[in-house]
């Protein structure tokens, strides 16, 4: 057998970088990931993680290049940010990874609107690593560029410009935001998503992906779709409005200019987020390479509501007082999983991971509740218990079409194993199946075992 891959990475604790770091772990590739300390929560996860090295120091620091190269390692996902000089440290980085020999490296880029004639101005965040992808290419590294679409998780109650779901006395919420309401605009879960798309661009290697620019996105929606997503997942209306960003929290100088570009290019000019080349089909390379994505309207049920909470915010609590929940940890799921004798739930390194969010997630919204009070309040909260249970019906029929769709993905051979990562907040957690026992080649057949297994346990449940 040939030996693992050794991959390096840099900025590991950010949300691209810490996505593939999971990935490439559990798959058992090395990985040697740059980060600047130990400190957080996303930083001691991946210290923990099988397969990975750390190498602790700042970018602008020599040393730390040094010491990330020094060992052989044949891959590389960079992605530098706007924090240190952005265009000097990628150009050294590239260096080093050349100096290497480093076989296949892929850089997160953006676009730089101003190259098009258009009268369209460069982003100043995005232009910077224009320029260093031109750098890659001029030196001749075997690169690939993957561009990110809107992260999913940007979204918060939180005063931060541009993606603010602002909470409104009515308990509805309202984005506003100087994108037209109509013009598509590319998303992605980046935690979710980016390191199964990455990992599979190395899987299939540069003499297919070798000079190309991926855009990364899985859906490509409008403002008002958008809004209509949080609105299904939320249970509560969700409003856009088209308006200026408003900046009410000190930013980072370059930040604020970037707004203003973006507001102009972006939302007055209604410029294609990716460029006009990159923007048209722009789903269809990263939904080929990842099947297993999440999509907004989950991300908006299971995961925002977890992310605010851990920002302190208690909308979601409200209205909750009645049903209390109970600690019965994912019945369906955990039932499931304990019927394969010779796998657990974790522990076991050889058989790797898949996670069933929406069956997890949604077993415990609607089973572990416990109904206290006087009729009239229990009628009201089995009403409210109802409705959920319908959701979660709903949300196990979406689910199960995904998991048909990764089944087909995994017969393909396209990844050896497949971890999907469920984000509570800044927590991660992995939960893990593994294939059906006797059936261990066919692992896409194993999936469709244990959801179709919680299925029939949940339609023999009364809600
Ligand atoms: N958000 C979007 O929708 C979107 C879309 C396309 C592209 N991008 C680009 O993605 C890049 C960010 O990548 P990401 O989202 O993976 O990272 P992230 O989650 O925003 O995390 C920032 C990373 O930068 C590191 N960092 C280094 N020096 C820092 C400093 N002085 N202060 C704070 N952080 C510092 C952080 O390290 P610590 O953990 O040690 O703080 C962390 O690893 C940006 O360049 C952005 O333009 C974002």
């Amino acid at each position: 057998m040939p030996p693992p891959k050794t991959v390096i990475t840099i900025n590991s604790s950010g949300r691209q970088a810490a996505s593939f770091v999971r990935v490439a772990s559990a798959i058992g590739w090395k990985v040697r990931a740059q980060m600047r300390d130990r400190v957080g929560i996303v930083a001691q996860e991946l210290c923990s993680l099988p397969n990975v090295a750390i190498i602790e120091g700042s970018l602008d620091d020599p040393r730390t290049l040094e010491r990330l190269f020094s060992e052989p390692a044949q891959l590389a996902f960079i992605n530098t940010t706007h924090w240190g000089d952005e265009v000097r440290i990628g150009k050294a980085i590239a260096d080093a990874a050349k100096r290497a020999g480093i076989q296949h490296y892929i850089y997160s880029s953006m676009p730089d609107h101003s190259v098009y004639d258009r009268g369209w101005r460069a982003l100043p965040l995005w232009a910077s690593k224009f320029t260093v992808e031109n750098y890659i290419r001029q030196i001749g590294l075997p690169a690939t560029f993957v561009y990110t679409g809107i992260y999913h998780n940007n979204f918060t109650s939180l005063p931060y410009p541009l993606f603010r779901m602002e909470l409104q006395p009515d308990d509805t919420f309202v984005w506003q935001a100087p994108f037209h309401p109509n013009q598509p605009l590319p998303w992605l879960d980046a935690e979710h998503d980016v390191g199964p798309a990455v990992l599979q661009i190395l899987k299939e290697g540069p003499r297919k992906w070798g000079g190309k620019r991926v855009p990364l996105a899985f859906s490509h929606l409008t403002p008002r779709q958008v809004c209509k997503a949080f609105s299904r997942a939320l249970d509560r209306p969700v409003r856009y409005v088209r308006g200026p960003v408003e900046i009410e929290i000190p930013v980072p100088t370059g930040y604020a200019e970037h707004l203003i570009v973006l507001e102009e290019v972006l939302g007055e000019q209604r410029a294609p987020y990716f460029g006009p080349d990159l923007e048209k089909d722009c789903t269809k390379t990263a939904i080929q390479l990842w099947e297993g994505y999440r999509d907004i309207e989950e991300y908006a049920r299971e995961v925002f509501p977890l992310e605010e909470a851990a920002n302190g915010l208690t909308w979601m609590n409200e209205g909750d007082e009645t049903p209390t929940e109970i600690n019965s940890d994912y019945q369906v799921g955990l039932m499931v999983l304990h019927e394969d004798k010779g796998c657990r739930h974790s522990g076991n390194s050889r058989k790797r991971p898949i996670a069933f969010t929406g069956v997890f997630f949604g077993a415990r919204k609607a089973k572990a509740f416990r109904v206290n009070g006087r009729a009239r309040q229990r009628r009201a909260a089995l009403q409210k218990i109802g409705d959920r249970a319908h959701g979660v019906c709903r949300l196990i029929a979406s689910f199960l079409a995904r998991a048909k769709r990764i089944a087909n993905f995994w017969r393909r051979g396209s990844l050896m194993s497949l971890v999907w990562v469920v984000d509570h907040g800044v927590y991660s957690y992995h939960s893990s199946v593994a294939p059906v026992p006797g059936e261990r080649r066919n692992r896409g057949i194993g999936v469709l075992y244990y959801v179709g297994q919680a299925k029939s346990i949940l339609d023999s449940t009364p809600p």
